[in-house]
């Protein structure tokens, strides 16, 4: 099986639309994101030096959004590596299955809104890099 690369996990700039009295930003299964929604989560009062993710899934694909503030991912095909700022809410990264991710650097009140494409399931977890690795080869 193919597995994506980073240079597979784009950015998706979503639509923004103005109004004087504020933005909104529409997302629509397989119109504005490539995969249907099955689950939406956010992680929010994250304090200070903390840092999430750390791990890689096996079906799951995900856009993941700075809904307010700003942070980092570092997402990893265990051969490339590439570092993302988001700092939009209309700005999303699409992360594809078997690619490992750290997130760090969080503002402080920063909202990582993240689209998923299944409903949980601990078992589609890789929390262990050397075993990610392995799935890589
Ligand atoms: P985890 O995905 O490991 O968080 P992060 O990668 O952001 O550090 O999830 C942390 C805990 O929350 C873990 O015990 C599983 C639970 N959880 C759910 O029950 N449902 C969910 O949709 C998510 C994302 C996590």
């Amino acid at each position: 099986m193919h597995k994506a690369t980073v240079f597979d996990c784009n950015i998706i700039h979503l639509p923004k639309i103005y109004r004087t009295a504020g933005s909104i930003t529409p997302v629509q299964n397989n119109i504005e994101i490539p995969f249907s929604i099955k689950r939406i989560y956010y992680l929010y009062d994250i304090p200070g030096g903390e840092g999430r993710g750390a791990h890689a899934h096996k079906n799951l694909e995900q856009l993941v959004i700075a809904a307010s503030g700003s942070f980092d991912i570092t997402i990893d095909d265990g051969r490339n590596k590439k570092t993302v700022n988001l700092n939009r809410p209309y700005m999303g990264l699409h992360i594809k299955p078997y690619i490992w991710r750290d997130i760090s650097n969080f503002s402080s009140g920063a909202i990582t809104f993240v689209l998923a494409s299944s409903l949980y399931a601990s078992e589609d977890y890789i929390r262990d890099y050397d075993e990610f690795l392995n799935f890589r080869k």
